[in-house]
């Protein structure tokens, strides 16, 4: 791999951990999520990146793909299990990360159990491993402490300005049949319940993302689609962040992009069984035989 594009992957992984290291110690009772989203966009535009999607603050059963809405009034409460998942974009090169905090209080078993299946992962990863042996190792340190393995979620390769491609890095070793990449980049994500393990699309949907261009009939239709093709290009994106910059109105606009078929939605994922959900995340780099984790 060039130095140069190496490089890339590093900083978007410094600036990643920072962001979500960020998020975390924000999570206090009484804490505005709209507040740990916004500190956490600016702090990784400030080191002179963009978000590689828009920071996901899943709270309690809700799993991922949760951003605050526009002018969201949500608090923080004592006992949330509070995921935070982030990413960086340098130039394109992009950090995927994540961890779990239990609002005012302790780690829970649930959490440690997800950090330590992470942990385990860190020991054996490397460049063309079979992804059963880290489905196993996954599946097994969860089930061992006594909760769910989210089987419909996990990591993935992840690509310039391409979250999500290549291999799917299972978290349970019923769904895993390919090999991890030898040169590039892959996150692992386990994630763990105390329901059965098992998420499912809710209605809401606050993150979406450019699929292609389309006849749009409304002038402000137009201009918004082509102002998300060229700042996000395919990367996902926030509601909120499209009607700060074109006012509410973009609101109805965004539906109709999406029934166009312009626009992609990710409906916010919930566990089935209202189970409690909490989630580790660390950005790998491969190279020439070596692993990085850029996000430690
Ligand atoms: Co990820």
């Amino acid at each position: 791999m060039e130095k140069e594009e190496k490089d890339k992957w590093l900083l978007a992984g410094k600036i990643g951990k920072e962001a979500r290291e960020l998020g975390i110690s924000m999570c206090k009772p009484g804490t505005l999520v709209l507040d740990i989203a916004e500190a956490i966009e600016k702090i990784i535009r400030e080191s002179g990146a963009k978000p590689s999607f828009p920071p996901n603050i899943s709270i309690n059963q809700i799993a991922a793909h949760y951003t605050p809405k526009f002018e969201d009034k949500t608090e923080l409460k004592e006992g949330d299990v509070v995921k935070i998942d982030v990413g960086a974009s340098v130039d394109g090169y992009l950090s995927d990360t994540a961890a779990t905090a239990v609002v005012g209080g302790a780690e829970i078993p649930l959490v440690t159990s997800v950090k330590s299946a992470l942990d385990s992962v860190m020991k054996i990863i490397k460049p063309g491993l079979a992804v059963l042996e880290l489905s196993s190792v996954i599946e097994d340190t969860i089930r061992k402490a006594g909760f769910s393995p989210i089987v419909n979620l996990g990591g993935h390769g992840v690509g310039r300005y391409s979250l999500h491609e290549g291999e799917f890095i299972a978290n349970s070793r019923n769904y895993s049949d390919s090999y991890l990449r030898k040169e590039g980049v892959v996150a692992v994500e386990p994630f763990a319940t105390t329901g059965g393990g098992y998420v499912v699309d809710s209605s809401e949907v606050q993150i979406l993302s450019f699929l292609g261009r389309k006849n749009v009939r409304s002038q402000l239709g137009r201009e918004i689609l082509g102002f998300i093709e060229g700042e996000y290009h395919e990367l996902p994106f926030a509601k909120r962040w499209i009607i700060q910059k074109f006012g509410r109105l973009a609101d109805t606009e965004l539906k109709g992009l999406v029934a166009t078929g312009a626009l992609n939605e990710f409906n916010v994922l919930k566990e089935k069984d209202n189970g409690i959900v909490a989630q580790f995340e660390h950005s790998f780099l491969f190279d020439e035989g070596k692993v990085t984790v850029t996000t430690l």
